[in-house]
């Protein structure tokens, strides 16, 4: 997820547990020159072994460049590289990327041909149902990218045009893997995405849809334990609850994290809202929202952090503090939002 799934968040995730494949924010094909040598590509792609198996991701439209993008993120580290066919913010629609290309199916396949001439690592594709409702070509779009070497399609169960509030289509999930299925033979995967972040939604996406694995975005931001605890409800076991103390060892550590990645300065400011996903739900969150907006330095950090869970333990709050636990932040305009400043 671009402006938040760098290396930092990842080993997060990977160090809580449950999740079996990390992915990178995607990285724009812009040409050969650029790439390895500018401190965005660096920070994009920076990886290291204990998050491992890691996709990175191509977002672009020129084969030829993307062809080149797969390789510097071969060399970067990846073990698998994916194109981006699911982006819908304004950007990607006016240069063709992105959603744009469940448009033109033949275009998907030439990239991915490229790619995966490229390259020797995996390449996949994560795409809509439809560029729109009326253009539902997600069985097209597949087919051509199969045909020309991906090796697993994620699909984001939704089209171009709707929000993330919206339900997702299981049935869409399932005619992917019919076809698929019928392309490839039953092993091929197909890996749903869209809100998959309840038991009930996985459940769905694999009885109604036959999902072979299930890829989670915007839930897992403030809540690394969710890959964990929906495996444990899955599995008849008991969730996990972490305490106050593991909530803020957790978001400390990612602090530190940010800032070796981005150094003290920049990682303070991308910090932030982090800091309030990890502290979003918990009582007293709405009175140091203000706080966690501006923190910016390290010591301003620890201070705001310090009273906020000193707080918290002290049980200054009453009952009408305490808010919607993990109502993460508002999901329908994060997307486009983050995208456009990628
Ligand atoms: C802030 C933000 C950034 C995203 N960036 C990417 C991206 O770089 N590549 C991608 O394939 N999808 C990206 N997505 C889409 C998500 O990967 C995912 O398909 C979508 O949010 C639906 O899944 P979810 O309900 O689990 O979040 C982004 C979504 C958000 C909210």
């Amino acid at each position: 997820m671009a402006g938040f799934t760098n290396v930092a968040f990842r080993l997060i995730a990977k160090e809580v547990g449950g999740c079996g494949l990390v992915a990178s924010e995607m990285v724009a094909a812009i040409g050969p020159s650029q790439h390895g040598q500018n401190e965005r590509f660096r920070v994009l792609t920076q990886n290291v072994e204990a998050e491992k198996p890691l996709a990175m991701q191509v977002y672009g439209r020129e084969p030829a460049l993307c062809a080149e993008t797969a390789i510097a993120l071969d060399r970067a580290g990846a073990d698998i590289i994916d194109l981006n066919c699911g982006c819908p913010v304004k950007k990607a629609k006016q240069s063709g990327c992105g959603v744009s290309l469940m448009k033109e199916p033949e275009q998907v396949g030439r990239i991915i041909k490229a790619m995966s001439e490229a390259t020797k690592k995996p390449v996949t594709i994560k795409m809509r149902l439809g560029f729109n409702a009326e253009n539902r070509n997600m069985i097209e779009v597949a087919t051509a990218a199969v045909e020309n070497g991906a090796q697993a399609v994620f699909v984001h169960a939704r089209t171009g045009e709707s929000k993330h509030g919206t339900a997702v289509d299981f049935s869409g999930i399932a005619e992917v893997k019919q076809a698929m299925t019928a392309l490839r033979g039953a092993q091929f995967p197909v890996i749903a995405n869209g809100s998959m972040d309840t038991a009930e939604a996985i459940r769905r996406a694999k009885d109604e849809g036959g999902a072979d694995g299930y890829q989670i975005g915007r839930a897992a931001c403030g809540d690394p334990w969710l890959f964990r605890n929906l495996i444990a409800e899955l599995t008849d076991q008991p969730t996990y609850k972490p305490n106050f103390a593991e909530r803020r060892r957790l978001l400390e550590r990612h602090f530190d994290l940010v800032c070796e990645l981005f150094g003290e300065n920049r990682g303070t400011r991308v910090m932030r809202k982090y800091t309030f996903f990890y502290c979003n739900g918990l009582p007293g969150v709405r009175k140091f929202r203000d706080r966690f907006c501006r923190i910016a330095d390290r010591s301003a950090f620890y201070a705001v952090v310090d009273d906020f869970f000193n707080n918290l333990s002290a049980g200054r709050y009453g009952e009408d503090d305490i808010a919607e636990h993990l109502s993460l932040f508002d999901r329908g305009d994060k997307e486009s939002d983050e995208a456009e400043e990628a």
